[in-house]
């Protein structure tokens, strides 16, 4: 009897699958773009055979926060990603998405981040996923539809509470973008175009995600001084309307506030006992967004990552710019906005123990567009697993991967990803444990990390040491079918 004929097989490895329970010893084969098999010594053959040489094998990981709505058209083959390991970004955060917008102006910030040319965006869910399968990306894209793209795209002003008639629009529009397969609704009230909306208006919105499916995400109003009240916030928004919400890279910023993770972690460990919340974080103590005044008192340092006023600041401290320009620091950012900036705010001992929260997912936040970007967007992954977990032992390699796949597809109602099992879809990720780490850097931000082997998305191979490949197999993974609703 001949044995099996399969696509891939991955011998000898170290097989995690992303439960969070402890790797065994065996081969994983590949059929199409499904996992066909997984055990000792498979009796099957691979067009293609690959020896892992005990390596650790894993479900590719899904990033749980990303700006990557544009990019995944702009650059397909999303290098920045895949090259850690990275098979599905989560888009649309921060009240920021690329659809459903139709204006002939520049948007304010920070949807700028994504989009600063106004024909950047889609109309519709529809016409931005039949762009993304017409040209798709190497990963797999899950879209939210965000708060601030909605209110850019109905109202004229942006510093008051929407309108009856303007908070109606919006609902349409989120109940049509949730009804063409976004997953999910963020908002991003720390930012100017949201930040005058009041809690009321956000539950009109979350309404219309309880009647269609999905989640809601968000950048908080506050993570400074007023965290725990926006934790609050949050939490009512999930009540009211009965939806799992998910609080935004968690972190608690500015000197004043540094150590109050044990007490925010602790609020959202007792709301957790009534509802369903989830979180993310990305594996740094620096945030990064667009230059705002608010958050110079916030940081010790602030690096500009990109300035549309003045050419060649990326990657410069703000503080050398204004000196320069005989300016104080708040001239400066009046000077160099449009602008965009990373703050070291935050405290280490929080990022550890927000990471190590056993509901914490891991969000790269990356910001693929800025010239001079945070490292995060090429690290976030690699860091978590040679950092934080083989050289500081925060937590064993299986948590450190179930933050990264099986916990992130539950939290987002993904079906069939994020585990390995017979019959998940074949995204994986072959990578040295003991060689893997982020070489990415505040200096030099765009560098591939090392020790990551292998990258396969719905059973092709999209990364290997030598580079990126050239498929393209990505997916739109639209709410409601391939992500379940609650
Ligand atoms: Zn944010
Ligand atoms: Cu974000």
């Amino acid at each position: 009897m001949t044995s099996k004929q399969m696509d891939l097989v991955i011998r000898n490895a170290r097989i995690f699958d992303g439960t969070g329970a402890a790797a065994i010893d065996g081969d994983l084969a590949v059929a199409g773009d499904r996992i066909a098999a997984i055990g000792p010594s498979l009796d099957c053959q691979g067009h293609e055979e690959i020896d892992a040489d005990g390596k650790a094998l894993a479900p590719g990981f899904i990033d749980a926060h990303t700006h990557d709505d544009r990019i995944v058209l702009a650059d397909p083959s999303m290098t920045c990603k895949v090259s850690q390991g990275v098979t599905t970004v989560v888009t649309g955060n921060c009240g920021v998405s690329i659809a459903p917008v139709e204006i002939d102006f520049r948007p304010p910030g920070p949807l700028d981040l994504i989009c600063p040319d106004p024909s950047d965006f889609f109309a519709s869910f529809t016409d931005y996923f039949a762009a993304l399968e017409a040209s798709p990306p190497s990963v797999n894209v899950i879209a939210q539809a965000g708060h601030a793209s909605l209110r850019v795209a109905v109202m004229d002003t942006f510093d008051r509470p929407a309108r009856d008639t303007e908070i109606e629009k919006m609902r349409a529009l989120l109940r049509q973008a949730l009804r063409d397969g976004a997953a999910g609704f963020s908002t991003g009230l720390y930012y100017p175009p949201a930040n005058a909306a009041p809690t009321e208006e956000i539950e009109a919105l979350a309404m219309v995600v309880n009647e269609e499916g999905g989640f809601h995400s968000t950048h908080m109003r506050d993570e400074a001084d007023g965290v725990v009240d926006s934790l609050n916030e949050t939490f009512r928004i999930g009540r009211t309307a009965d939806i799992p919400v998910i609080v935004s890279h968690h972190k608690c910023v500015g000197l004043a506030n540094h150590g109050r993770s044990a007490e925010t972690l602790k609020v959202i460990d007792a709301a957790r006992a009534n509802q369903p919340i989830g979180l993310d974080v990305y594996p740094y103590v620096a945030s990064s967004t667009i230059l705002r005044k608010e958050r110079l008192e916030l940081s010790s340092q602030i690096i500009v990552t990109w300035s549309d006023a003045v050419e060649g600041l990326e990657g410069r401290d703000i503080e050398d710019i204004a000196r320069e320009m005989g300016l104080s620091i708040e001239e400066t950012v009046d000077a160099i906005s449009p602008a965009g900036a990373i703050y070291f705010m935050m405290d280490e001992k929080d990022v550890r123990a927000i990471m190590s929260y056993p509901p914490t997912m891991i969000g790269s936040d990356g910001l693929p567009h800025d010239r001079h970007p945070h490292p995060r967007l090429w690290g976030t992954f690699p860091r978590v697993l040679g950092h934080y977990c083989r050289e500081e032992k925060l937590f064993p390699l299986e948590t450190a991967i179930h933050k990264m796949t099986g916990l992130t597809a539950r939290t987002f109602g993904l079906k069939d990803r994020g585990i390995l099992g017979e019959g998940a879809f074949a995204d994986l990720v072959l990578f040295d444990p003991d060689e893997v780490i982020d070489i990415a850097s505040f200096d030099a931000p765009q560098r591939p990390a090392a020790g990551i082997l292998r990258v396969a998305v719905n059973g092709q191979t999209v990364w290997t040491e030598q580079g990126a490949h050239d498929a393209r197999p990505g997916r739109v993974l639209r709410g409601g079918s391939e992500v379940r609703s609650h």
